[in-house]
């Protein structure tokens, strides 16, 4: 089983942004605890992330045919991205949308989510372990 994880515009900051709200790991650190849950469970792995929207799009085009899922947290592009929310619904495999942050916490403008309208499901709010709550989220449903 092969696993996109996908991190969107300003989530490589993580250990230095915004720590009351997004805690004191970083990227690296989240990256290697997902890593770690998914060598557990027998799942492989591929991370990327960037801060551009349409590359965001060209990595789950990119799945396509190659994964089994992905975990994606498209961060502010969550609240705005039509064209993420339709990449969602154009690839053939199941995606699961992950934030740190309790998304319906916080601002008016994050408790919408146009791409969490398209993903499969969206686990928000368990900090580091939201990805790792996705990546069993995934491993059962494709698992059956
Ligand atoms: C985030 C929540 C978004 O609203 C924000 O823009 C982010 C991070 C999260 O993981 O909590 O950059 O996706």
């Amino acid at each position: 089983m092969k696993v996109l994880v996908i991190h969107g515009p300003n989530l490589n900051l993580l250990g230095t942004r915004e720590l009351d709200v997004y805690g004191d790991q970083t990227l690296e650190d989240i990256d290697a605890l997902v890593a770690a849950a998914a060598g557990e469970a027998g799942i492989e792995i591929e991370s990327h992330q960037t801060q551009r929207e349409g590359e965001i799009i060209e990595v789950l085009h990119g799945g396509v045919g190659r994964v089994d899922g992905a975990l994606l947290n498209p961060a502010a592009y969550s609240h705005t991205s039509r064209a993420i929310a339709d990449a969602i619904r154009a690839v053939p495999y199941p995606v699961v949308e992950v934030h740190l942050s309790n998304i319906h916490a916080r601002e008016e403008w994050r408790r919408t989510s146009v791409t969490g309208e398209a993903a499969t499901g969206v686990i928000t709010g368990f900090g580091p372990a939201s990805y790792v709550a996705g990546l069993h989220a995934l491993k059962q449903l494709l698992e059956g």
